[in-house]
């Protein structure tokens, strides 16, 4: 439970969740962390808190510093449970405590809470004087919640940055250059995929917001503090952000009796054949959360499904349903599937791809099992239409 100094009188003070393994239905494999940034200066200064089950890990640490009801400020970037579920007992413990948070994170804590907590309301550009440093918040609604803020402290270079460049990984090591690159940047990419996706325009706002500011340390509310890879990561948000992809498909699907997945295959030949990598996800095996992540970057995305009771499987439903959710852009869709006598989940499947705003390349329907030559005539188009 040791704190871990980022700079002098700065240290990283949160919790590490190393059994979560589901964070509101995207599955995280490596578990998470809840960071928590306290500040000594004249006025003690806590940026958020942990998730209310691991309140004593984050005040064991903090107790290690100061005495916790010693705690000036508690800076809310963000309402969402995960940072402010410790508020509650912290405000018991840290009587005069002031919590600074934007018009909305204070609307948002009390219709949580209800406390009659002391708030101090934050404009974004406003500057919060604790001493010998300041903090500056700018506000980001929308990474993650509408509430959400960072705060920059401009002597030691470091932006506190809520939910944006997380990743849920716990591990013993607090920066990212302290574990493999790969590792790393898969987390990142999967929590940007299935968290921040949705908020892409207003992602690109807020790093607009930021760009003039010279940054050092790079601390998100989950995961490992960037210091090493700062580059590495504002220009992946930049890519992901404004949804740029690589030439490359995915190939979704789910199957009763295995026709279903012998179009997937021959859909996978045709883009072999034009050297275009896809990637094969039955949704028997994959986790639409890990299936997320590969849409993030893919171009092409096709889904398939057989007909049950005039519907899709459900599935796919579950997919597609949370595929419009997350809202990528600039996509190319294709539906496909087999059927015995009505049909209908294709048509469906391309309804939802249209709803995405997908330019659609293609839908394909099999009545049955296709043979080798409705097979080699579903390559054959599917490349001829391929660039
Ligand atoms: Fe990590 Fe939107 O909370």
């Amino acid at each position: 439970m040791q704190p871990i100094e980022l700079k002098e009188g700065i240290y990283w003070v949160g919790a590490i969740d190393w059994e979560l393994r589901n964070f509101h239905g995207y599955l995280t494999p490596r578990g998470s962390t809840y960071n928590a940034y306290l500040i000594i200066d004249e006025k003690i200064t806590l940026i958020d808190t942990v998730k209310h089950h691991l309140y004593e890990e984050m005040i064991a640490r903090i107790a290690q510093i100061i005495d916790p009801a010693q705690i000036n400020y508690l800076v809310s970037s963000h309402v969402e449970m995960d940072h402010s579920g410790g508020i509650p007992r912290l405000a018991e413990v840290a009587k005069n405590i002031t919590i600074v948070t934007s018009s909305r994170g204070e609307t948002g804590l009390k219709n949580h809470y209800g406390q009659k907590w002391s708030f101090q309301v934050v404009k974004s550009g406003e500057v919060l004087p604790i001493g010998k440093r300041s903090l500056k918040f700018i506000h980001t609604p929308m990474v993650h919640w509408p509430d959400n803020m960072v705060g920059y402290l401009s002597a030691e270079k470091i932006l506190f940055t809520s939910d944006a460049f997380g990743q849920h990984l716990a591990s013993a090591e607090r920066f990212d250059d302290e574990l493999p690159r790969d590792i790393v940047m898969e987390e990142a990419k999967r929590y940007y995929a299935n968290i921040v996706l949705p908020h892409s325009s207003q992602v690109i706002k807020a790093m607009q917001a930021v760009s003039g500011l010279e940054v050092e340390l790079i601390a998100p509310s989950h995961g490992l503090i960037w210091r090493s890879r700062i580059p590495e990561i504002m220009a992946a948000y930049r890519e992901w952000a404004a949804n740029r992809t690589t030439e490359t498909a995915v190939i979704v699907w789910d199957s009763m009796w295995g026709s279903t997945a012998k179009i997937a295959r021959a859909l996978q030949t045709a883009f072999e054949n034009k050297g275009i990598r896809a990637r094969m996800l039955p949704l028997g095996v994959n986790h639409i959360s890990d299936v997320m992540t590969e849409v993030l970057t893919a171009r092409y995305i096709c889904v398939g499904s057989p007909t049950l009771n005039n519907g899709m499987l459900p599935t796919v439903s579950s997919f597609l349903t949370y595929l419009k959710g997350l809202a990528p852009k600039e996509r190319v869709g294709l539906a496909f599937g087999s059927y015995g006598w009505g049909g209908q989940s294709i048509s469906q499947v391309e309804e939802v791809l249209r709803s995405c705003g997908f330019e659609l390349l293609d839908k394909i329907k099999v009545q049955y099992v296709p043979d080798q030559n409705t097979l080699q005539k579903i390559t054959d188009n599917l490349q001829a239409k391929l660039p």
